[in-house]
Order: C-alpha cells, then structure tokens, then sequence
C-alpha cells in the first residue's frame, strides 16, 4: 500500500492537464414565463471552438436559450458563464459582454432605413467607439468575406433574403464575438438561399468559431457540428455526435421528433 494521501495523485492531474475554462457554461438554467417552465435545469458546456446544433419541436426552448446566452430573457435561475465570466444583470459590463456573443436570427433584423454598410458599421462605431474610417473597412473586408461587398450600399429591402442574412452575419461579426449564436437562420429563407447562408456559417466553423446553431438543416449538422443536442419541452434530452443522434437517437421522444423531419 502507497503512503502517498490518495487525494494527491487525481489532483495533480488535474492541475497539469487543466483544461481552458469552456467559452460557454450554463449551469442549472432554469426559466418561467409566468409560471410556465420554459428551460428546465439546462446544463450546457460548450468549448472554445465548438459547433453545438440544437434541435427539437417547436417550443421546446431552443429559441429562449438563445435569448438567455444573450439576455436578450433573464434567466430565472442558475448561471451563465461566458470565457469564464458570469453574464453580469446589467449595465455597462453587460453591454460589453453581450457583444461578445453574436446573435443572427431568423428574421432578417438590419435596420431598413441604412445601408448594409451602415448595419455593420453601427456596432463597431457605437459600442466599440472604434473610428469611422477603421469601420468602414472592416466592414467592407467583412462583406467580402461573406460574399457581399458589392451590396454595400444597397438597402436591405434590395437584397434578396439570403443576402440579408449574410449582412446580419457579417453585422454580428463585426463585434469580434467569442461565440455566435445562429436561431433557425436559414427557416424563412427561400429553399435556392438556404445553402449560400450554410455556406458561410460553414466556414466560420472551419475558421474555429464557437457556435450553438438552432437548425434543422441536417446537411449542416452532418457537415460543421462537433456535438447535436435535443431538446424537448425544456429539457436538454439528448446529446452526442451528429452521427450518433441522427443514425442512432437513444429516446423514444428523438426518434419520434426525426421521423417527423427527416426526408421520406
Ligand atoms: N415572451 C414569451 N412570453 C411567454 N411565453 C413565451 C415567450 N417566449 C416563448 N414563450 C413560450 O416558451 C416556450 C418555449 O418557446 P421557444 O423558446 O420559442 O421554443 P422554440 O424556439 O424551441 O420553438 C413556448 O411554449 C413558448 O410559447
Ligand atoms: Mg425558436
């Protein structure tokens, strides 16, 4: 029998192999509209780096996670750390922190009466007090980067919905997120722009992005997510590799929830 305290050697490992605080960290997340319990003690690390697809029915949370990460919804109960930070109530801290969190959401939300420059522009200058001119270009390098620097000075009702989309990314991303949030970005989109969105959603993932993407885009699943979670009537349900959920789901309420959308 060793002499050496049982406790050192797991604590030493620990300590070495320590691995970098989870660049997002929902703790016992619990939330009510009235009383309806919406999110039921939701545990949720994700990594840094990591692509999480959420998917589940309609109303089963996913949207109000979402809207928790960026308090846009304050949480009823539990945590939500961000790098390592707990999202503060309010405040200038929470300006700051709620800009490291990109939100795109269905509904294309750049403001009709500016310019998609402008929409991309808005962030930087107003919240990052960065100068015009440095703004300007990072927002024209953001553009090309999605695919749309000759739409720079159109108005969003002139762009098709695919294109606007690919502006509200480019609008998030102007903030120098650590994590973006995508909630069902390509569901009001006709079926011809759904892939030029992916598209670029596809190689922000491969560039190392961390993302929670609520999509039922399976092709996306398959292609970018590191891990597909489940949710259902509030509860995360279900977790595991997009292979392992879409071939082999382990509940009854998975297996009846892909059978209504997959392809027949
Ligand atoms: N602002 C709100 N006020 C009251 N109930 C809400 C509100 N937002 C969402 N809900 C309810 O919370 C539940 C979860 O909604 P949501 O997060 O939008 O689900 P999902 O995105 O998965 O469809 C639903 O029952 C919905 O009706
Ligand atoms: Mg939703």
């Amino acid at each position: 029998m060793s002499a050496s305290p049982p406790l050192d050697l797991p604590r030493q490992t620990a300590r070495a192999d320590r691995p970098e605080p989870p660049m997002v960290a929902v703790r016992q997340l619990n939330k009510w509209f009235g009383d309806h319990h919406v999110l039921k003690d939701v545990d949720l690390e994700v990594a840094a780096g990591e692509v999480v697809v959420v998917v589940g029915p309609s109303g089963s949370g996913k949207s109000t996670l979402c809207r928790c990460l960026n308090r846009l919804e304050v949480a009823g109960q539990g945590s939500i750390d961000i790098d390592g930070r707990p999202l503060p109530a309010e405040g200038r801290e929470l300006a700051r922190l709620r800009a490291d969190v990109g939100m795109v959401f269905q509904s294309f939300n750049l403001f009709g009466h500016r310019t998609v420059l402008e929409n991309v522009m808005l962030g930087p200058t107003k919240v990052r007090r960065m100068s015009k001119s440095e703004a300007r270009a990072e927002a024209l390098a953001l553009l090309d980067r999605v695919g749309i620097r000759d739409k720079a000075d159109n108005y969003p009702a002139e762009l098709s919905g695919g294109q606007q989309q690919r502006a509200a990314i480019a609008r998030a991303l102007a903030m120098h997120p650590k994590v973006m949030l995508f909630d069902e970005p390509t569901s009001a989109l006709d079926p011809e722009m759904v892939n030029e969105v992916l598209d670029v959603m596809v190689s922000l993932a491969a560039e190392g992005m961390t993302m929670i993407v609520v999509t039922h885009e399976m092709g996306f699943a398959r292609r970018a997510a590191d891990r597909v979670i489940f949710m259902d009537d509030g509860r995360i349900v279900e977790t595991g590799t997009p292979d392992e959920f879409f071939s082999a789901p382990r509940t009854e309420r998975a297996r009846d929830f892909l059978s209504k959308i997959l392809p027949h």
